[in-house]
């Protein structure tokens, strides 16, 4: 983000903090539930719903231009197989708000020229290749891999994803040395309880006592010289998802910093966090503000997102969360 995003930031976050007053900074926006991938633990692409229509998008990324909003996470399914993703990439880059890109990276190759709009490239990786591979399809460790190098020819920066499940608990040291080798970052997030898409019970789920032995573990590395700068979680929320499945509730920063847009134009506060918060579906005769003040309704709730949770411990003044987020905010935008 450049200084003037950084002080847009700051003023945003008093503003959340002491006034109440919220700005959609950060936007995770599902825009396609379509998937090129059957990955074991996901099966969002199933979610059969009436997704936006192009010039839909475009007239909704007006509104979050003039709602100050600066960074969109392109989320989904996969975002780049929507047809438009061109199209709505160059749109919100033209409008400078800056794109993060999440992504499964199998297509990024085909598609290079789409990272001279995004600042970054935010890529699930779950581990060597017989484990990324077994988690997400056969195939796919090679197609991230391109991914990867896809990226370091762009000017766009990158960042590795790893969902926490039964089969990579162990891999947690291979994947940080990966990190480094990069000079990159890596987010860890748990696996959710559910398939993530479904209300089907998740059968990767890590036992409880094997996961806290592994952020455990996690915290240990954060310490280190060698490896500890590339873990982009900060100790505040590792050691709150060290809890997990059982999290305590926490103040949601949604509606104040930050909302979720689904494929089919609902304002959530966030992917995982669906239920409870599902709003009104956004069209000309729903007012965006309205909508984002309505996410506060529900104050506490537990987290599991990641990304979200360094969002909600920065309203609450954590030091160190803060000026974690802050350094990973340099490094990776
Ligand atoms: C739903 S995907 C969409 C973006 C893209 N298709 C991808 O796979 O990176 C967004 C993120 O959610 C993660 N994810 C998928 N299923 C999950 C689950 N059951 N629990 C936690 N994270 C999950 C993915 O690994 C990815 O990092
Ligand atoms: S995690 Fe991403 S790549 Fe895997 S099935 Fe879900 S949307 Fe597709």
């Amino acid at each position: 983000m450049t200084k003037k995003q950084n002080f847009q930031a700051m003023g945003a976050l008093l503003k959340a903090k002491f006034l109440a007053k919220g700005t959609p900074l950060l936007i995770n926006w599902a825009i396609t539930y379509k998937c090129n991938n059957q990955c074991l633990y996901c099966k969002i692409a199933e979610q059969k719903v009436e997704e936006l229509e192009t010039s839909q998008i475009i007239k909704l990324i007006d509104v979050l231009h003039k709602e100050n909003s600066l960074m969109i996470n392109f989320t989904g399914g996969e975002p780049l197989v929507h047809p438009d993703i061109d199209k709505i990439l160059q749109y919100t880059a033209e409008k400078g708000i800056s794109i993060i890109l999440n992504t499964n990276g199998i297509l990024l190759s085909e598609k290079e020229s789409l990272l001279d709009y995004v600042q970054t490239v935010k890529l699930s990786f779950d581990g060597p290749m017989e484990i990324h591979d077994k988690l997400r399809g056969k195939g796919t460790f090679v197609k991230a891999i391109q991914a990867i190098e896809t990226v370091e020819k762009s000017k766009a920066k990158l960042m590795l994803c790893t969902v926490l499940s039964q089969y990579n608990l162990d891999s947690i040291e291979y994947i940080l040395n990966a990190t480094k080798k990069l000079d990159s970052l890596v987010f860890f997030q748990p696996i959710t309880p559910e398939i993530l898409g479904s209300a089907q019970p998740n059968p990767l789920l890590p036992e409880i006592a094997k996961y806290r032995k592994a952020i455990d573990n996690l915290l240990e590395l954060k310490r280190s010289k060698s490896l500890g700068k590339y873990i982009a979680n900060s100790y505040t929320a590792l050691k709150y998802l060290y809890d997990w499945p059982n999290v305590r509730k926490i103040n949601c920063a949604a509606g104040l910093l930050f909302a979720h847009i689904s494929a089919d134009g609902y304002l959530m506060r966030c992917a995982r966090n669906a239920g409870p918060c599902r709003m009104e579906k956004l069209d000309p005769k729903h007012d965006f503000r309205e909508s984002f003040e309505m996410l506060r309704k529900q104050k506490k709730v537990p987290c599991y997102c990641t990304g979200m949770l360094e969002f909600n411990s920065l309203l609450e003044l954590n030091l160190e969360s803060s000026v974690n987020l802050l350094k990973k905010t340099e490094k990776i935008s």
